[in-house]
């Protein structure tokens, strides 16, 4: 917490949640293709659907678990065809995004869902991208994108993979590792994130989602990531949540996501503020907002409901979502300034 840290009235803590600026570091923009926009798109690429409506369609999203989730979320990704369409789904998720005063987003795409269909790599990065660049001077948000490699598939197809994204490697800062984690732990990928490394890309990972403690410490030795995405299985582990807040590495936490996959059902047993107790950097993202019935604002509003933190959690939540993006120095500098002056501005005193 700043020493400086102004008195907030618990009843602005609402409003302060959803006007203070934040950096949004774990959204996949598949998981941000809205019932609605499946259907647009669906028509548009002339793509048949297996559901009559678009209520029909939100109306299966009752997951048991991670693996539940991802089957619709792979076959909604479908419509996804052409330049157009990854253009139109990132820009308005980002239009989305500065409507809860997100100053700025670092957002996950997995090609091989696209590429396995035929679409290619260009149609994908450079739609992705032109949205990124056009976001800027539309919304006044920043935007960077972080290549995924999909960790149910081989090792074989993840070196194809970044192959074929090279000649693209000025669109993106990093590489992630998303997809299915029981059963494929980080060392499988050992290989392919020392490549990303030796090329200069920022690297980070999904584990401890619902996976074991183990694949956060193979994350870390084995992977060499940056920040962890989830992470939330760490409590189980006393040396480890010791090292993860003496080095500082991030956990982008995403808590309507952890309710929707049965990881914590009660969003009243959330661990955030637990971890936040315990000195750890994390940050709250919405993962797959489409999906999980919730945005930034919504993911915060819904979990400080639920837990009962305090606006001294907010500015930190903030401060770190700032800190643990890959952004320059220079815009760190700045976003702080403006979540000083945004908590001065609800201040009580
Ligand atoms: N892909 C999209 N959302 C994901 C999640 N929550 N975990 C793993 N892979 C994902
Ligand atoms: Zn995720």
């Amino acid at each position: 917490m700043p020493p400086s840290l102004p008195p907030i009235a618990d009843k602005h803590l609402p409003a302060l949640l959803a006007a203070m600026p934040k950096a949004v570091l774990h959204i996949h923009v598949e998981g941000s293709l809205e019932p609605e926009m499946i259907f647009q798109l669906a028509q548009r690429n002339d793509i048949p659907l297996p559901y009559a409506s678009v209520q029909e369609l939100r109306s299966a999203y009752a997951f048991t678990n991670l693996q539940s989730f991802l089957d619709l979320y792979y076959q909604g990704a479908g419509v996804l065809q052409k330049e157009e369409d990854f253009y139109d789904l990132a820009l308005a998720y980002l239009a989305r995004a500065a409507m809860d005063n997100v100053v700025h987003v670092e957002m996950f795409f997995d090609p091989q869902t696209h590429t396995a269909r035929g679409v290619a790599m260009e149609t994908v990065v450079h739609g992705l991208a032109r949205a990124c660049r056009d976001a800027q001077a539309m919304h006044g948000i920043s935007a960077s994108l972080i290549l995924s490699f999909l960790r149910h598939l081989s090792e074989r197809e993840a070196f194809e993979t970044l192959e074929q994204a090279l000649p693209l490697r000025e669109h993106f800062i990093g590489v992630g590792l998303d997809s299915s984690e029981l059963g494929h732990p980080p060392e499988k990928f050992e290989r392919v994130f020392a490549r990303c490394g030796e090329l200069g890309l920022h690297r980070v990972a999904h584990a401890g989602e619902e996976g074991p403690p183990a694949y956060i410490w193979q994350a870390l030795d084995l992977l060499h990531a940056e920040r962890i995405d989830h992470g939330v299985q760490a409590v189980h582990d006393a040396a480890l949540m010791e090292r993860l807040a003496r080095e500082r590495i991030p956990l982008t936490v995403c808590p309507l996501s952890n309710q929707k996959l049965q990881v914590f059902p009660d969003l009243r047993d959330h661990n955030l503020k637990a971890l936040l107790d315990a000195g750890l950097v994390a940050t709250v993202n919405s993962d797959d907002p489409a999906y999980f019935g919730g945005y930034t604002n919504e993911n915060l509003r819904q979990v400080f409901a639920a837990t009962g933190m305090h606006a001294g959690h907010a500015w930190q939540l903030a401060a770190n979502s700032f800190d643990a993006s890959f952004a320059p120095a220079a815009d760190k500098a700045r976003w702080h300034a403006q979540l000083g002056a945004v908590f001065e501005r609800f201040a009580t005193r």
